[in-house]
């Protein structure tokens, strides 16, 4: 099963994409989280990366596509796996397809939670991230336990240094601009699903695993 989570940020794709991967057993590939956990590491790739993160920017294409493309040639993703966040352009997109054809295969589904930029600045404010093992929160719809401590390892949460507002609405423009167009691109293949975003997180996955199936 391989699929591509596709939306705007703060839509839900990764929340989504966590429970998609613990349910189906796939990997959850996320380039964002694997961007931050080189800045974490203070990588070159990652001081390269937060130039363009802390923007509001996407990082450019060079430094992307190589590097997802070695990671779905890894064992674990025989059997499949989730993208979140990527592709995010169309030369990303036409990348991953020449990499796919030359493995002899193809994406499943491609699937858009669909979510109105009125509700996203404000469900980002109130996002949490984990600095230890990158688990999600959110301080109304999806609280920790008990506050700023991650329910899973114990480590800190923070609001990601690209939540401001200011920088969330640069990523809505970047977004509607190199990113959503690929509703279109995916559409066009006959793989394109689409979801309702602003349900319950448990409504949104419902609806998910109608499309995949049990
Ligand atoms: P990335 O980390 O991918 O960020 P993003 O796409 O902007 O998306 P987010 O992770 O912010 O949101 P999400 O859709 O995963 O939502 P979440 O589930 O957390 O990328 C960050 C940056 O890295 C980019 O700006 C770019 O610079 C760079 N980058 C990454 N990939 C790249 C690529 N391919 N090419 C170039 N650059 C790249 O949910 C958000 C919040 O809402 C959470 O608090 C959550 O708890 C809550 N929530 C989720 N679902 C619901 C719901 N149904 N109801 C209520 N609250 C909900
Ligand atoms: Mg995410």
């Amino acid at each position: 099963m391989k699929i591509i989570m596709l939306g705007a940020p703060g839509a839900g794709k990764g929340t989504q994409a966590k429970k998609i991967a613990e349910k189906y057993s796939v990997p959850h590939i996320s380039t964002g989280d694997i961007f931050r956990s080189n800045i974490k590491n203070g990588t070159e790739l990652g001081m390269k990366a937060k130039a363009f993160m802390d923007q509001g920017l996407l990082v450019p294409d060079e430094l992307t596509c190589d590097l997802v493309v070695d990671r779905i040639g890894q064992d674990d993703c025989k059997n499949g796996y989730i993208l979140d966040g990527f592709p995010r352009t169309i030369p990303q997109a036409e990348a991953l397809n020449t990499a796919l054809k030359s493995m002899g295969t193809s994406i499943d589904y491609a699937i858009d939670v669909e979510v109105q930029d009125s509700h996203i600045v404000n469900r980002m404010s109130g996002r949490r991230a984990c600095t230890g093992c990158g688990a999600t929160y959110h301080v109304k719809y999806n609280a920790p336990k008990a506050e700023n401590i991650c329910d899973a390892c114990g480590e800190a949460l923070v609001l990601r240094d690209d939540d401001k507002p200011e920088t969330v609405q640069k990523r809505l423009t970047v977004y509607h601009d190199q990113t959503q167009p690929l509703i279109d691109y995916y559409k066009k293949a006959g793989v394109l699903r689409t979801v309702d975003g602003t349900l319950d997180m448990e409504d949104v996955f419902s609806a998910i695993i109608a499309i995949l199936g049990e």
